[in-house]
């Protein structure tokens, strides 16, 4: 049984940022969860289905399957073989697999592949429900948040650096809508699980994040 660390919390709380710094660190693999679920909603936007038709998604499913590879410690998610990892950071495609990860066969599709990852591995997996549904037994659980100015601003940020025109406002009613979805679904979701560690990043500098959670990780080793 690998070291598991769960790094749970909501949209542009900068998991995937700290996760890999850490990974880094710790020579941990980094198992981003959400890419998994993206690369599904990659599979339902080809079929060209509404995110909030249940029985369409499920049948989908069927002809649907995820697996990750990794290319110099890099994370690549395939969709029925094929490498989606730069198709899966479309915005569509997170309106998507935040609507479509609803679906508990969607669910339940992906918790095996991340169960068996984190079974042979030493890994720091992050997500929304890592720490209360796939790792419960995770010797560190993280629950990773900022304000959603802050993360509405980081995201920002990032977008104009990159030169891509973006309004604030509409970040911002998109990441309240998602943690809205995230944290009412019905299955698995998103919460702090009763024992992880609050991190609340608004006023951290990500090396100080990342300095906080090696911590907790030395602690429990
Ligand atoms: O972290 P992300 O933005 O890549 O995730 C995309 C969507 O996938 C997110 O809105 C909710 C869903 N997700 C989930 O339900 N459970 C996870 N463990 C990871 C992601």
């Amino acid at each position: 049984m690998g070291f598991n660390v769960a790094i749970d919390g909501p949209a542009g709380a900068g998991k995937s940022t700290i996760a890999k710094l850490v990974a880094k660190e710790t020579g941990f693999i980094y198992v981003d969860t959400g890419a998994m679920y993206r690369a599904l909603a990659v599979h339902f936007l080809n079929e060209g289905l509404d995110g909030n038709d249940v029985s369409a998604i499920e049948k989908a499913c069927e002809d649907a399957s995820v697996s990750i590879k990794y290319e110099n410690g890099v994370q690549k998610v395939l969709l029925n073989g094929k490498d989606v990892s730069t198709l899966i950071r479309e915005e569509k495609v997170g309106n998507m697999a935040s609507k479509s990860s609803c679906v508990p066969k969607v669910r339940e599709k992906l918790l095996e592949l991340q169960r068996n990852l984190a079974k042979e591995e030493d890994v720091i997996m992050d997500g929304r429900d890592i720490g209360t549904n796939s790792l419960p037994n995770a010797e560190v659980k993280i629950y990773l948040t900022a304000s959603v100015s802050t993360r509405a601003k980081r995201r920002f940020d990032e977008l104009t650096e990159k030169c891509i025109v973006c309004d604030y406002n509409e970040i911002y009613k998109d990441i309240e809508e998602r943690d809205y979805r995230d944290m009412n679904r019905e299955t698995a979701p998103l919460k702090q699980a009763a024992d992880a560690i609050l991190v609340d990043s608004s006023d951290m500098t990500i090396e100080e994040v990342v300095k906080e959670i090696i911590k907790h990780i030395n602690d429990e080793r």
